[in-house]
């Protein structure tokens, strides 16, 4: 019987099944991720092996490193999300990994990787959309949360404002127009003197400071569309930097990070009420890597509930890269009966 065939009819069993166990692999970046779901929200083992340490002194991904790590590390990860699930590869009954956006080359290395394991076990195999993993990051911190509701994307390389109507469908109604979220935190960290990657450290010199000391503005932020920007605001922090470097003045680093962390949240707050509200839905989460910022959860939350809207971010543990989220966002792609092929490729741009 051919891979084709065994697969389809895994597949059948999958969707009939109770409570299905997926294996996912996430390596789309600079996190090596696996881990084992059952029945698309119980998280039997979610093993992360973080390149952070190895980026650190280039200030960024290196994209070749990455790979390379992805490489040495992605067996023994696999290995440990089957051990500490009590599992075996018998025990799976299907197989998801992130096919995109991210780099290429680090993306290949788990699409290559999940191939291999699905052909050797003849197992249904799912390329999952990383965008659509840290949304569904929601349904597993949230067991009864459900389509339809708003969420918004805050990572390294996304600012979406994503209308999520099912599991599998997904309309982008606003985003950035430059810089995303993660990217201009990591950019304005950097001015700032502060290691990669920048976010969570600026988040936690931003609590040192006052946030009303300076006014970081952008027009297309203050208006009523869904659409924003970042760049301009990253912009007016490295120049309020150079021009005191010039003028050998002191700068409160901790009243610029705070004002900048205030700007950023001020807008993406303002936007995704906005979005939520025009568009009749009665829920709003949070996702990506930038949902770990506590005081844009805490500002989302505050005026969610001023205005009769119901609020979901994840768990700390899944809002940044990891392979659960995209265990649960396969196991729903699945239960659709979508599935992808042997000749499932990484695809660095993917997008809704
Ligand atoms: O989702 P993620 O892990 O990777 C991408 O898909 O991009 O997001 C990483 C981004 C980085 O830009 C990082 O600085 C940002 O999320 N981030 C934060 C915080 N934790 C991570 N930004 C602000 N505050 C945080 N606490
Ligand atoms: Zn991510």
């Amino acid at each position: 019987m051919s891979y084709e065939t065994k697969s389809r009819e895994k597949l059948a069993e999958y969707m009939k099944k109770d409570s299905p166990v997926i294996l996912a692999i996430e390596s789309s970046c600079d996190e090596t991720a696996a881990a084992v779901i059952r029945g698309g929200r119980e998280v039997l083992s979610n093993a992360v092996f973080t390149q952070i340490p190895i980026h650190k002194r280039y200030g960024g991904v290196v994209p070749e490193i990455a790979s390379r790590s992805h490489v040495e590390k992605i067996s023994g990860v696999v290995k440990e999300a089957l051990e500490t699930a009590g599992k075996t590869l018998c025990d799976i009954d299907a197989i998801a990994v992130t096919c995109g956006p991210g780099l290429v080359g680090a993306l290949l290395v788990g699409v290559n990787y999940a191939k291999g394991l699905a052909l050797a076990q003849s197992l249904p195999i799912i390329g999952v959309d990383h965008i659509a993993g840290h949304i569904a990051a929601n349904y597993i911190s949230h067991p009864t949360l459900e389509p339809p509701f708003m969420c918004i994307v805050a990572s390294g390389g996304h600012s979406h404002i994503v209308k999520v109507s099912d599991y599998d469908k997904f309309e982008v109604v606003g985003k950035t127009r430059d810089d995303a979220a993660g990217e201009a935190f990591d950019k304005v960290a950097r001015a700032l003197g502060l290691a990669y990657p920048g976010g969570p450290l600026l988040e936690a010199l931003a609590k040192e400071g006052n946030d009303t000391s300076y006014s970081f503005k952008s027009a297309l932020n203050e208006d009523s569309s869904s659409e924003f920007s970042f760049s301009g605001i990253k912009t007016a922090v490295v120049n309020v930097m150079h021009n005191a470097q010039q003028k050998g003045e002191e700068v409160n680093r901790a009243d610029v990070a705070a004002s900048f962390q205030r700007s950023v949240i001020n807008t993406l707050v303002r936007k995704s009420i906005h979005a939520t509200k025009e568009s009749r839905m009665t829920k709003l989460a949070l996702a990506g890597g930038v949902s770990a910022n506590t005081a844009l959860r805490e500002a989302l939350r505050e005026a969610s509930e001023k205005e009769g809207i119901e609020f979901f971010c994840p768990e700390m543990k899944y809002c940044t890269d990891n392979a659960a989220m995209i265990g649960c966002a396969g196991h729903y792609a699945l239960m659709k009966g979508n599935v992808s092929n042997l000749d499932l490729n990484a695809d660095p741009s993917l997008g809704f």
